[in-house]
């Protein structure tokens, strides 16, 4: 039986979703509290899964049910905030919620925030990723240039100035926006002028993949910080490229190039056992989540889902990353990111019904509809390129 506390000061709004939730074949416990301060005092004298809170109410809330029980997943319900307040409202909600919402998904989110969040503080996955201070830093100019794309009164020229402060980044920028794989008219010569043509957007994103391969992940042989690199773009825009009607175009993109991002922290964090881990892992015989589970103690996925969390992303983005080889431990009715997110990955790799990995994968992706309609047709559309091409 899980419990969840409601806070609502006016009864009408909430109480009638606890009732609802409250359906025996649901299984949860559902309290109401009216004011945050009993909230509060609830929280403090008992335990409960999940406080579930409405937009109106008083952030600090929250804030203090963060600082007193972080095992508590958050709950808000209502419109994620935009422009600047967006990032502040991530920090404190696990999850939104938006109205109207039927019971069977309000349970279904909340069930899923609550994994998400048992994942993020379950201490195996934290003894995995070693001491949580000494993982890689939140990649700033990537962050400084999101909340300037929130906010609607800043300027193209703003943005460019903000990436030219991070030197570093900004001249690796500017090789790679002229490389045919970006652009293919007139050289660009300034990180202005990307910003102009390719748009904001995919400059952030391609500044976070500059800011991803600076982590020194080089103490693991076995693991090329390049590789992966190459690998998480390709992912990122097969992942743009198959999402309509299934995922945003720009969330797709961003879950692809952070999905593999755990491997990273494997790299760095146990390098001897990660090694292991891959060397293992190529025999493709076990699914390679079995295989990490057993040298490292936890997933890249589990492991990416840390440091994502760590970094402020946004919950469905850290359950696409947590569950891509796994999709079934938090798919919601609705195929979604985490299920793209993982025939992406099949297909960059090629399709391989020898491994393990890829015979999970494809019997839920087969389940879920997602082969038929996206998959298959791809894999052949490839074939007949490369068979025009080969003639
Ligand atoms: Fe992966
Ligand atoms: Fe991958």
């Amino acid at each position: 039986m899980k419990r969840l506390l409601f806070v609502d000061d006016d009864a009408r709004v909430l109480s009638g979703i606890a009732d609802d939730l409250a359906l025996p074949e649901l299984e949860w416990q559902v309290e109401l509290a009216a004011t945050p301060e009993e909230a509060l005092e609830r929280l403090d004298d008992e335990d409960y899964d999940a406080i579930v809170t409405e937009l109106g109410m008083p952030l600090t809330l929250l804030t203090e049910a963060r600082e007193r029980h972080p095992t508590v997943a958050r709950v808000i319900v209502g419109e994620r905030p935009a422009g600047a307040k967006a990032l502040d409202a991530l920090a404190i909600a696990h999850q939104f919620v938006s109205k109207p919402l039927s019971v069977t998904e309000l349970a279904a989110l909340i069930d899923r925030t609550m994994a998400i969040h048992r994942l993020v503080t379950d201490p195996k996955v934290h003894a995995a990723a070693g001491e949580l201070d000494h993982l890689p830093p939140r990649p700033e100019t990537y962050a400084a240039v999101t909340r300037m794309l929130n906010d609607p009164n800043v300027s193209l020229k703003a943005v460019a100035a903000r990436i030219g402060e991070d030197l570093a980044i900004a001249t690796q920028l500017i090789k790679v926006v002229n490389t045919p794989f970006f652009y293919r008219g007139e050289r660009i010569r300034t990180v202005l002028a990307a910003v102009q043509r390719l748009g904001p957007a995919r400059v952030r994103d391609l500044v976070l993949t500059l800011e991803l391969e600076r982590i020194p992940a080089t103490k693991c042989g076995a693991f090329s910080m390049a590789e992966a690199s190459s690998h998480g773009l390709a992912v990122a825009n097969l992942a743009r490229q198959l999402a309509p009607g299934i995922a945003d175009e720009e969330d797709a993109f961003l879950a692809g190039l952070l999905h593999d991002v755990g491997e990273t922290v494997a790299a760095l964090q146990l390098p001897v056992r990660f090694g292991r881990a891959l060397t293992a892992r190529r025999t493709r015989r076990l699914p390679d989540n079995t295989v990490e589970r057993a040298h490292l103690g936890a997933t890249h996925g589990e492991l990416g889902a840390l440091l994502l969390a760590l970094w402020g992303f946004d919950y469905d983005l850290i359950a696409a990353v947590a569950h891509h080889h796994e999709p079934w431990i938090t798919a919601g009715p609705k195929v979604g990111l985490t299920d793209l997110l993982c025939a992406c990955e099949l297909l960059v790799e090629g399709i391989d019904e020898s491994s393990a990995t890829h015979r999970q994968g494809l019997a839920w992706l087969r389940e879920r509809g997602l082969y038929d309609r996206v998959m298959g047709p791809w894999s052949q559309a490839l074939r007949e390129q490369g068979a025009r091409l080969a003639v």
